[in-house]
């Protein structure tokens, strides 16, 4: 049996978990920054490090007080090493090496993709996953289409050529006049409209796995707002747009999320089919998605397997989970580990960054 305290830190949540044999959450505990970010409109860096140098200390002191074990009885001490915003990273990185400094423990650095594909073990505890599986990953900073072959064994099959599906969400929704993030509220908005009414393009239906999201993007602001500078304003195209009086802010968000999502759900599976997978793994932010859950498994032939919706967006969870087979696996970080801000998920890059 492992126990692992995971830490999380690595953009607009300061997150800690202790989790059992990288599949029962004795205790999550979460300090969300949206109300401190909502007023830009998307995640101020300087801010999100402050806020996590703030939290740090009180919410992995929760998460362990709430799990009953105490440090000496961890087996190790699992965070996210990236890829992130990098002050955030530093302040999670920091606090855990610092810890196991104190505690004797082993250290392990976690890529933060593997931790979301790590949140499917959390899910379903009694249902073992048969490799090889596809996953799709997607946030806020993120859109990869993966083959799991194994634990830690990563082929990378496509991802976004541009904005990733979250940040899509968030950019549309803040076209729209949304509250940020943009994600939830234009699935709210959306449950409301007519998904039909706009015919937005959903690009990049080829033969590669790849995605391409700001075309959709570009289309959805010239249908709704004011293009700059016919009302005598200077504005930025997404920063500070105007919605035009005639557009159905339900619609657009009904006929944005569908496009997206049916560009999403097409190269999934059709990757799915031609990878001979045993079954689907959505994992992320935009996994909380019910649209996208919906399509996804009506097209598939295969079992969809998504989170729990609070495992979905960061936790320290799925990190504690990835760091329970990584340990399980003899392997180990040192105290000098430096942080990832671009890391990809490949096992390559994994093995060789200790
Ligand atoms: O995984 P996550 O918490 O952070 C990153 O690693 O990026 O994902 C955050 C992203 C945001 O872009 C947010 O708008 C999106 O997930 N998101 C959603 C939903 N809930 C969160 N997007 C679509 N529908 C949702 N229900
Ligand atoms: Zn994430």
């Amino acid at each position: 049996m492992t126990t692992i305290l995971g830490i999380e830190s690595s953009c607009d949540e300061t997150a800690a978990a202790v989790v059992v044999d990288g599949r029962t959450i004795l205790s999550n505990v979460i300090a969300t920054q949206i109300d401190l970010h909502a007023r830009y409109g998307g995640v101020f860096p300087e801010l999100a490090s402050r806020a996590h140098v703030e939290a740090i200390s009180a919410v992995v002191d929760q998460a362990v007080a709430d799990s009953g074990i105490p440090y000496a009885k961890m087996d190790a001490i699992a965070v996210t090493r990236g890829p992130g915003l990098v002050g955030s990273l530093l302040v999670g990185v920091n606090y855990a090496k610092g810890l196991a400094l104190a505690t004797g423990k082993p250290l392990l650095g976690i890529n933060h993709l593997e931790g979301h594909v790590y949140s499917l073990w959390l899910s379903e505890p009694r249902r073992e996953i048969q490799f090889p599986v596809l996953v799709l990953i997607v946030s806020g900073g993120h859109t990869e289409l993966l083959l799991m072959t194994n634990h830690g064994e990563y082929q990378r099959l496509g991802g976004t050529l541009d904005d990733a599906a979250g940040e899509a969400f968030d950019k549309v929704g803040r076209m729209l006049g949304l509250p940020f993030p943009g994600g939830p509220n234009i699935e709210r908005a959306a449950q409301m409209g007519n998904a039909t009414a706009y015919k937005f393009p959903r690009s990049k239906r080829d033969e590669s796995y790849d995605f391409s999201f700001s075309g959709l993007k570009t289309a959805v602001m010239r249908e709704v707002t004011i293009p700059q500078g016919t009302d005598g304003k200077k504005r930025g195209p997404e920063k500070n747009p105007k919605v035009r009086s005639d557009v159905s802010v339900n619609d657009v968000a009904a006929s944005f999320q569908d496009a997206l999502v049916g560009a999403l759900v097409e190269k999934t599976v059709r990757a799915a089919k031609e990878n001979n997978v045993t079954e689907i793994l959505l994992a992320g932010g935009v996994s909380a998605n019910s649209a996208l859950r919906q399509r996804l498994r009506a097209e598939s032939a295969l079992p969809v397997r998504y989170p729990p919706l609070n495992l979905c967006t960061d936790n320290g969870a799925m990190i504690a989970a990835a760091g329970h087979f990584r340990f399980e696996a003899g392997l180990r970080s040192d105290l000098d580990m430096d942080v990832q801000p671009m890391w990809p998920l490949t096992s390559d890059a994994y093995e060789k960054q200790g």
